[in-house]
């Protein structure tokens, strides 16, 4: 039985929510998102102009995916016919949209609204392209953006943000301020794949939008720093693959998680796989309420300026036999000369150990500890 959580006064059944992006590009994608069970479902970015398409415009590897896509290429028209076909159920539509005035951004929200939506992201600091970095280094133009869309509609409004934004405190407060209820974070990261050494050029023709699991440190330290920031509610996303990875978004705040770039990556059946293992988990644990488990790591951070100077020591727990291993984590990356060889197995020598942690934390067999 999913868990439902109340985002932005909207009551979703339970808290994962499809981001936007190319899952939800149109109609039937959509409507793949709510079968699949989604809490609530946000579209591709629409905007005024359909945008023209770049080819190639993925890039993957491995874990790491990289994209020169800027929003829906649908005509505002088409999205219309779109979104008639869409049975909502018990989900939610949030209408994601981008302007470049705060007269479009109104126009936008207003016909999303009549449209369907039951809620608007507002989407203004996408790393692709250089139309956005004005608005996201001023905060009066976001004020001004986002109080043109809670004017121009009466269901809420919420504005995405890139990790830049995400940590100035100006901006929070300029959207806040403008009558946002929430704000998403973090849209994909600024990057580029590489550069191919021998013919040398880039391997993408523009920089592009880096996320998927690797990116998720990044949005966790945002959602946690966002929490002491802003009243607002948080809509994590960046990187969340698992129900493990959406309950670490909501231990430090997060009212509701995102699924992006793993819809992309592993399909639709990662939304209903996660809804399902979050259930699990929660009962397993004894909890019959997301908000039992809301914020519930926050109070294990505090700044470094607290954090007591001590000196823990290493100690290994077993044997580790260099001539039975490949590993060379600790005895290659201790800095202090700590870690040493004797009688072919690794010894920790505590007098040398300035407790840095890189060997317990490192070791993949988990054999040392650190402690008094
Ligand atoms: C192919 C692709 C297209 C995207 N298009 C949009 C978009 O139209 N609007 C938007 O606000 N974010 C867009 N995003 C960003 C995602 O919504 C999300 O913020 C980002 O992918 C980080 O989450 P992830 O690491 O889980 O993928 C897109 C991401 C990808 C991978
Ligand atoms: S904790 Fe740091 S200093 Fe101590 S043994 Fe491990 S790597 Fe060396
Ligand atoms: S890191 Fe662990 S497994 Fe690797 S060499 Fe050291 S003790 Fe052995």
């Amino acid at each position: 039985m999913s868990k439902p959580i109340n985002l932005m006064g909207l009551n979703l059944k339970n808290p994962v929510v499809t981001a936007a992006g190319p899952w939800a590009r149109d109609g039937k994608s959509i409507q793949r998102c709510i079968d699949a069970g989604a809490g609530a479902v946000i579209t591709e970015t629409i905007t005024l102009e359909a945008k023209q398409r770049v080819s190639p415009r993925l890039f993957v590897d491995g874990y790491r995916m990289f994209n020169t896509m800027l929003y829906s290429d649908l005509h505002l028209e088409q999205w219309e016919c779109e979104l008639e076909q869409v049975k909502k159920h018990d989900s939610k539509l949030i209408c994601s949209i981008w302007g470049s005035s705060a007269s479009e951004i109104a126009y936008l929200a207003a016909k999303a609204e009549r449209m369907g939506a039951d809620a608007i992201e507002i989407s203004i600091s996408a790393p692709i392209g250089s139309r956005n970095e004005s608005v996201c280094n001023h905060s009066a133009d976001i004020r001004a953006f986002v109080r043109a869309a809670v004017d121009a509609v009466s269901i809420p409004v919420m504005v995405k943000l890139s990790y830049e934004a995400a940590v100035s405190p100006a901006f929070l407060q300029a959207i806040e301020q403008a009558g946002a209820k929430a704000v998403s974070a973090i849209d994909a990261i600024k990057g580029l794949r590489g550069v191919d050494i021998e013919t040398r050029k880039a391997q993408m023709s523009t920089y592009g939008g880096y996320t998927g699991r690797n990116i998720r440190p990044i949005s966790l330290a945002t959602t946690a720093q966002l929490r002491q920031y802003t009243q607002m509610q948080i809509c994590s996303v960046g990187g969340i693959q698992t129900a493990e990875h959406a309950l670490e978004f909501i231990m430090l705040g997060a009212t509701a998680i995102q699924l992006a770039s793993a819809i992309q990556r592993d399909g639709y059946g990662v939304i209903t796989k996660l809804i399902g293992d979050l259930d699990d988990w929660l009962a397993c644990h004894g909890h019959t309420e997301i908000e039992q488990v809301r914020g519930s790591a926050l109070p294990s951070l505090m700044p470094f300026e607290d954090i007591k100077p001590n000196r823990l020591k290493a100690r290994i727990t077993e044997r580790c036999d260099l001539a039975t291993t490949d590993c060379n984590v600790c005895i290659n990356g201790c800095l202090y000369d700590a870690i040493s060889r004797v009688d072919g197995a690794i010894t920790i020598d505590s007098d040398e150990c300035e407790g840095c942690g890189l060997c317990s934390s490192g070791c993949p067999r988990r054999i040392i500890q650190l402690g008094w």
